[in-house]
């Protein structure tokens, strides 16, 4: 084998999503019942060690060039700077990211870049104390926004803000919620929400799509669409009102981008999955604690990207529903 994660449609994976934790300190309604769900035991989420090794191990063997950290809420994880740090020490360097929601920030943020992190996206879906607490079921917006001024004082720039709009709730908000984000000079991207949320409760006639999304945001500003090559980006860019400000919508579900998907993912219990929806898993943290050595999860991991599926498949008649929630994923 050679030295990438390939798959046999012959897309290579070079952007490594690692979630560190299944926590979440927020019960975002589309993510999370009100109650939590059964965190996965302590024991069973790998230690700091191994994440390193394995963050190590595709830098330097496999041809990862971004790590991004995830949840549930990656600032949960107390260790958070230390393992940037050790990841910041690689050759070559990586670009390390967080994707967050921001709760604790405030506090971290100045820590974090010294660690060696470099930007940080965070999820906010509405700028309105209410709605925010009736989506995430907790009375913080006042943390995340002083959460995200923390993000940009630090310099972990481009600060980009995700939003996905639920209907009846907060789908008249868009043109607000850009409008804030321009003035403090975050990126803003509007999600379509996907069959992930732990109740399986999504329904496709219920999400607010990107066309809708697009046709709320034009009432109110003009949108153009921005040249630079989107890549295997998942949101497409329009420039607003002439620019430079941008706005990015990211229609996982109506405008798939699978065919130019570069990402690979690592739950917080070691397990790599080839895909959000990807149906198996292949246990790494098994592999690491019977002693195998760094050729043996090389091979291991390169085998669990081969059998990457050409798309999501929402679609589909088929279509199931991963059995792990975005949360235990990591975005
Ligand atoms: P950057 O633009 O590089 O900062 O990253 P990103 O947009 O990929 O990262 P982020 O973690 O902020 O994810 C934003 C949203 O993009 C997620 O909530 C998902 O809805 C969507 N997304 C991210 N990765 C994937 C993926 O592999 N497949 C699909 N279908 N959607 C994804
Ligand atoms: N569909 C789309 N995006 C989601 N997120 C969480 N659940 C879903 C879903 N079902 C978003 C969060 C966060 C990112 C990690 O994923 O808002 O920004
Ligand atoms: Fe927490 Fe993110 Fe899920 Fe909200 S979407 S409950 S912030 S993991």
């Amino acid at each position: 084998m050679g030295t990438e994660l390939l798959d046999s449609h012959g897309r290579v994976a070079r952007d490594l999503r690692v979630s560190l934790t299944d926590r979440c300190n927020l019960r975002c309604s589309y993510c999370m019942p009100a109650e939590g769900l059964d965190w996965l035991p302590t024991d069973d989420v790998l230690t700091d060690e191994e994440v390193v090794r394995l963050v190590r191990i595709g830098v330097e063997r496999l041809g990862v060039r971004e790590v991004r950290f995830t949840g549930g809420e990656p600032l949960l994880r107390r260790s958070l700077p230390e393992i940037v740090a050790a990841c910041a020490a690689l050759q070559p360097r990586p670009e390390l990211s967080i994707t967050t929601n921001a709760l604790g920030l405030k506090r971290n943020a100045q820590t974090l870049a010294d660690a060696g992190l470099d930007r940080v996206n965070v999820s906010l879906d509405t700028v309105r104390a209410d709605t925010f607490a009736t989506i995430t079921r907790r009375e913080r917006l006042h943390d995340v926004i002083d959460g995200l001024a923390a993000a940009k004082a630090a310099g972990l720039t481009p600060v980009k803000v995700n939003a996905v709009l639920l209907r009846g709730i907060n789908d008249d908000q868009a043109p607000e919620l850009l409008r804030w984000c321009l003035d403090q000079g975050y990126e803003l991207r509007i999600i379509e929400q996907m069959p992930l949320d732990a109740q399986h409760d999504w329904s496709r006639a219920q999400m607010v799509t990107a066309e809708e999304i697009l046709a709320s945001l034009q009432s109110a500003f003009v949108l153009e669409p921005a040249v630079e090559p989107r890549g295997s980006a998942p949101a497409e860019l329009w420039t607003v009102d002439g620019g430079p400000g941008t706005v990015g919508v990211i229609a996982s579900v109506s405008r798939p981008f699978c065919g130019d998907c570069d990402r690979v993912r690592l739950t917080a219990d070691g397990q790599v999955r080839n895909c959000l929806f990807a149906r198996e898993e292949s246990d790494l943290r098994a592999a690491m604690r019977s002693g195998v050595s760094d050729d043996d999860l090389v091979e291991r991991w390169q085998r669990a990207m081969w059998t990457k599926r050409p798309g999501h498949g929402i679609d589909d008649l088929t279509f199931l529903q991963p059995s792990r929630p975005m949360s235990a994923i990591g975005g």
